[in-house]
């Protein structure tokens, strides 16, 4: 029988693990299911990505502050929020099989998608956490792992709003772990029960929620540029009322064209004052905003932007992987790729191997980069192409004499000469934001 081609998914996860982007959890042990470890050029991609976004969010804007927040909160907190009560899924079981499912994922209705057989009544499954503060395990100790960052910013209204002296309207971002026990994780890193969100509270006064829904939205739907993201591969999706989520007026996902389907990446929602509400009416301090201006006290709205750095790390794989007859390459944007340039000596000899040593260390301070000098450069190409490095430089004959060396171009593979005094301002030139 023919065997059939891998898809883009089997390809991009066995690229993965061989070239250390992701690799599985606790694999000696079998692995632990939907949990990955980030490998040398994760770790880079991830880092590059969760940067891309502070500097757009809080480093280029007067209006948003930075927090980082405990996983582990009050339990109260999650009562306030509404996640104890609210923040379920539907499970049904296969009474032959075994396998469950998320109700609202399974099309035919009491049937098995799997085996055929017959299916539990749906009952509701709180997808949050638990664990348990200090020895004693019992309800009265028990903690849950925060499954969205957005609490811990509510929480800290008062707190990061006076120390950083701001008034509304303004946001405060977090990048942090959050959990959630999902029924059905799936399809490599794009859905596990561990992962990073990048998120951000924008507190605005009541009746211009509206106008600011519609500038984040427009706002993050830019940001992918930045990202390197293919705009023909990105759309909004409007959340239907059974849709939305327990605190949100009106929401809207930014999707990406998966090869398994258009799939959320981003949410952005309207949360109203749903969560600062409800955290007063929960703890009984006062988290009412003074308008100095029209002396009125009022609690503010929210405008939330709410993304994963797993899922903008696989986003960026696909979208960049390509394939061409000689090669497989990455094409990230220089600013997302996890190493930015690589060097090498032609031969290793005639002094080829210090010089590049040198161009190496007059950029590691601001770069990854690396140093290559094995195998053919046509191979060395190839390997640096595999994982997305834009730029390779080359030490030859010509640097012994006239001090240049020749810079390739991941995506047109032309090449030129510079000054080798020139790469790190040529590689500076090349890494700005636009
Ligand atoms: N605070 C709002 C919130 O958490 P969400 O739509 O549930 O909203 C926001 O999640 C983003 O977090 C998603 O767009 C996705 O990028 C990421 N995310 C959510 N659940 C995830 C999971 N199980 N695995 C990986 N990323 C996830």
């Amino acid at each position: 029988m023919a065997k059939s081609s891998p898809s883009l998914m089997d390809k991009l996860v066995s690229l993965s693990k061989r070239r250390g982007f992701v690799f599985q959890s606790s694999e000696i042990y079998g692995g632990l299911n939907s949990c990955y470890d980030y490998g040398p050029l994760g770790v880079e991609l991830k880092k590059n990505i969760k940067e891309l976004w502070w500097t757009a969010m809080v480093y280029e804007r007067d209006d948003i502050e930075g927090l980082d927040a405990s996983i582990l909160m009050h339990p109260r907190v999650w009562e306030a929020s509404g996640h104890v009560e609210g923040f379920t899924d539907p499970l049904v079981d296969c009474k032959s099989c075994k396998q469950r499912f998320r109700a609202d994922q399974v099309d035919t209705e009491g049937v098995c998608p799997n085996c055929g057989g017959e299916l539990t009544e749906p009952r509701m499954f709180n997808l949050m956490f638990k664990t348990f503060m200090g020895p004693v395990e019992d309800e009265a100790h028990v903690v849950y792992l925060r499954p969205e960052t957005a609490q811990g910013i509510y929480v800290n209204f008062h707190n990061v709003r006076e120390a950083a002296r701001q008034k509304i309207p303004f946001g405060i971002a977090q990048i942090g772990k959050a959990f959630r026990n999902e029924i059905t994780p799936g399809n490599f890193i794009f859905r596990t029960r561990e992962f990073e969100q990048m998120e951000m509270q924008f507190f605005v006064k009541p009746g211009t929620d509206e106008e600011w829904f519609e500038y984040w939205k427009a706002r993050r739907f830019d940001w992918y540029q930045r990202l390197g993201v293919r705009k023909e591969n990105l759309r909004f999706h409007e959340h239907a009322p059974d849709e939305l989520a327990h605190y949100a007026k009106r929401a809207f996902d930014i999707q990406y064209k998966f090869p398994f389907g258009w799939q959320e990446i981003e949410g952005i929602h309207n949360r109203t004052d749903f969560d600062l509400k409800r955290h007063q009416e929960y703890s009984g301090k006062d988290l009412r905003y003074f308008d100095q201006e029209s002396g009125e006290k009022y609690i503010p709205y929210v405008v939330e932007t709410s993304t994963g750095v797993e899922r903008l790390l696989l986003t960026t794989m696909v979208d960049a992987y390509s394939e061409e007859e000689q090669r497989v390459v990455l094409r990230f944007k220089p600013q997302v790729a996890p190493i930015k340039a690589a060097v090498f000596p032609l031969v290793k000899r005639d002094g080829m191997p210090e010089i590049a040593r040198n161009i190496v260390n007059g950029l590691r301070k601001r770069f990854r980069v690396f140093y290559d000098e094995s195998g053919s450069v046509g191979r060395r190409y190839r390997r640096q192409d595999e994982i997305g490095t834009p730029f390779c430089f080359t030490v030859d004959s010509q640097t012994l004499e006239d001090g240049t060396v020749t810079v390739r171009d991941r995506d047109t593979m032309a090449q030129q000469r510079i000054a080798s005094d020139q790469v790190l301002p040529f590689l500076l030139d090349k890494l700005q934001l636009d």
